[in-house]
């Protein structure tokens, strides 16, 4: 960023700072005294901060945006939702089960759903009916996956801290403090399509494993993704040992393809959870999957709670709605797809203009770019990549007018409004800052 100009943004900062922790709303959001971002505006793929610079996002608030900001289609939906109806009541109404049909239509994996409001909250849900339906405790997660702040998720792999050339695991910490030790009592960690580690856990805890929870391209890691292989076998595994696959496809579903990921892969979910682009950034959230497991959300003797004040309000819904009505009945992914690609070709060549190894993960609609010659397989093999030119080129990138999350593990986003973007300009940026980074390495 050009920080030194940032003058209204530094006020804002520092105004902020009397009023919450950091001057922030969420932690993430702090990037240090002279890049912390506060925007006036957002439309299509682009947002405009407090000082007016303008920059092309792929960003894109973490994923949620699939179509582009203040999207016509959607926002007029939730306007003459709010207008002719109402936001909440504490009850139902048929827009529940409209959008629960319009999710079934795209993903045969589900058969009966239930609403959140954060994929966070999605997950709660999703962990909750696994156990409560095995009568189980342990949840299995993959090393570099996320699933959201609350205490039991908030356990991390120290890949940070971690000597590559080790053999050793690396340490699981929490989050930051507050978080009991208690919280992972129930959980364990494997890396990413190691059948052997998986193997060692079900052989050691099998017989209380309740779900296998995966992000199957993980969305908080570069898009690093599982193999097909990795994921057949985590099919099977749950089935012969009576555990539930869990996908969580906050970030992943209606993205990388109508059905999320497990179109991808051919392969079903039990219970699945989403949020992000169904409501093109709106907040909604979901869950659901197998009807015999959701169907243990009741009142009775051994069901599972389940609800909230805010659970399916009708903002939510109607951007919901309006977000898979678009998803389903034109081709914005196809465009995504095909913009994505575009967008790494022309990286690539920069990229290999200096000289520089690299590789892409994951899907074009939210690709991971990787410094090495190899494709990360986990999170270990993340710690091998160049990370730290990384940050350099993203960096410069903001600077140029191109916002992205400055960490490898956050991939590139692509929504339908990134049609507009001009690609020579891109090609150009992304080749000054590439030269600036690779000057100062
Ligand atoms: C895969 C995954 N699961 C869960 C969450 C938590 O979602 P939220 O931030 O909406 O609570 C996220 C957030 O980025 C995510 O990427």
């Amino acid at each position: 960023m050009t920080d030194t100009n940032k003058v209204a943004s530094a006020a804002m900062l520092k105004q902020a700072h009397t009023h919450m922790p950091m001057g922030v709303a969420d932690s993430y959001r702090y990037w240090g005294e002279d890049n912390t971002v506060f925007l006036k505006s957002m439309k299509g793929c682009t947002i405009t901060d407090c000082d007016d610079q303008t920059f092309v996002d792929f960003r894109l608030a973490y994923g949620p945006i699939i179509l582009g900001y203040r999207d016509s289609r959607v926002d007029q939906a939730v306007i003459d939702a709010i207008t002719n109806v109402g936001t909440i009541s504490g009850f139902s109404t048929g827009l529940d089960s409209e959008v629960v049909s319009l999710v079934k239509k795209l993903c045969p994996n589900i058969e009966k759903m239930r609403f959140a409001n954060s994929g966070t909250e999605a997950v709660i849900g999703a962990v909750r009916v696994a156990r409560g339906f095995t009568k189980r405790n342990k949840i299995v997660v993959v090393e570099g996956g996320f699933h959201g702040l609350y205490d039991e998720m908030m356990w991390k792999s120290d890949v940070d801290n971690w000597d590559v050339a080790t053999q050793a695991a690396p340490t699981i910490i929490p989050f930051g403090a507050g978080i009991p030790e208690s919280t992972r009592e129930h959980q364990v960690s494997v890396p990413l399509n190691d059948i052997t580690a998986l193997n060692a856990v079900f052989a050691e805890h099998g017989d209380d494993i309740a779900a296998i929870l995966i992000e199957p391209i993980m969305g908080n890691c570069g898009s690093i993704a599982s193999t097909q292989e990795y994921m057949q076998t985590l099919r099977d595994i749950c089935d012969s040992n009576g555990s539930l696959l869990i996908m969580d496809e906050v970030k992943t579903g209606f993205r990388v393809a109508k059905g999320g990921v497990q179109e991808l892969y051919g392969i079903h979910a039990d219970l699945t959870t989403y949020a992000k682009a169904i409501g093109n950034g709106y907040p909604v959230a979901a869950f659901g999957g197998r009807a015999d497991v959701m169907d243990m959300i009741n009142f009775g003797e051994g069901g599972v709670t389940h609800g909230g004040t805010y659970t399916a309000n009708m903002i939510a819904l109607s951007a919901a709605k309006a977000t898979l009505t678009v998803l389903s009945e034109t081709d914005a992914l196809e465009t995504i797809n095909k913009v994505g690609a575009q967008i790494q070709q022309l990286l690539s060549r920069v990229f290999t203009k200096f000289g520089i190894e690299h590789r892409f993960a994951g899907p074009d609609s939210m690709f991971g770019i990787h410094f090495g010659n190899e494709v990360p397989q986990n999170y270990r093999d993340w710690k091998k990549t160049n990370s730290d030119l990384y940050v350099e080129f993203a960096h410069n990138l903001i600077k140029n007018g191109v916002m992205l999350e400055p960490d490898s593990r956050e991939p590139w986003f692509i929504c339908e409004a990134h049609k507009n973007v001009d690609l020579a300009w891109l090609e150009q940026i992304a080749e000054q800052s590439m030269a600036e980074a690779v000057k100062k390495s």
